[in-house]
């Protein structure tokens, strides 16, 4: 299936400050958010089971409510991102796999490579004959991974009410010079994306490949350009086996001009 059903919502850039976030170090588990003012949204409806916690520390549950963001370094260990790596190119070599990936706004979709440059695949369950025929059992082990985090998500923040039957899920690669420019995956009272997961499998990424994902800070910039106009993002570095989890209507974003052969990720979004 060709094409994508990406919004593009573009903000006017304004002097950026931008922070990297490196590998993050082990969090240690901390109790709920204290301030209720900075949150981006209230994820405190449900009790947090934090002895049924798999996938997230609850660091990680108070971080989305306050920065909108999660990251989660070695989410499947080597042997299986290595084997989805694998997989993954040989899609990509078998030539008509991958398609050029679209954007699309109501029932138009247009291709635009100054916009976005990636060669995309889809992977649902229902129409992917590759997932479906079991070709790429690796990929399809990450995707169930994925559906289990999505499990434990609505598990201990019931107020998310994460739609656990519906699934979307894209392989991309960017060739070298490949960017995403600044969009948003969704909008409040649109496609009805929750939450976007990004999977990246590029071992071995220093900083001269660029490909970084630029958040832009949706809180920060409302404090800042009260007082200096400046606009505060933070990269976030595409390593091998990186989980990001980010609030798809709140954190527009793009993917920063990539020089490596090849750039990888696989991005499922929550409904
Ligand atoms: C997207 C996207 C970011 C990335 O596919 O909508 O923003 O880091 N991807 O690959
Ligand atoms: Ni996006």
């Amino acid at each position: 299936m060709i094409g994508g059903d990406n919004l593009i919502h573009q903000v006017n850039d304004t002097t950026t400050t931008t922070t990297t976030v490196a590998d993050q170090a082990t969090s240690t588990i901390q109790t709920k958010a204290t301030t209720t003012d900075n949150k981006l949204i209230d994820l405190t409806g449900g009790a947090i089971l934090n002895d049924k916690l798999q996938y997230f520390q609850l660091q990680h549950l108070t971080q989305l409510e306050t920065d909108g963001y999660i990251i989660i370094d070695d989410f499947v260990g080597q042997t299986l991102h290595d084997s989805c790596r694998k997989e993954t190119l040989q899609l990509y070599d078998s030539g008509d796999k991958l398609r050029d990936a679209n954007m699309s706004r109501g029932d138009t979709k247009w291709n635009d490579k100054s916009i976005r440059s990636d060669k995309i695949m889809w992977l649902n369950k229902d129409t992917c004959l590759d997932l479906k025929e079991g070709r790429i059992p690796h990929i399809s082990t990450l995707l169930a991974r994925l559906e289990q985090l999505r499990s434990e998500l609505n598990a201990v923040i019931p107020s998310l009410h994460l739609d656990e039957t519906r699934t979307q899920s894209q392989l991309a690669i960017y060739p070298s010079g490949g960017r995403y420019i600044k969009h948003t995956d969704s909008f409040v009272g649109g496609n009805s994306r929750r939450i976007t997961c990004i999977y990246y499998l590029n071992p071995g990424w220093k900083p001269q490949d660029g490909g970084e994902l630029r958040l832009y800070m949706p809180q920060l910039q409302q404090q800042q350009q009260q007082h200096d106009n400046l606009t505060t993002t933070v990269d976030i570095e595409p390593l091998g086996d990186r989980l990001l989890l980010f609030l798809s209507e709140y954190i527009p974003h793009e993917v920063r001009p990539s020089l490596a052969d090849s750039r990888i990720a696989i991005t499922t979004w929550f409904y």
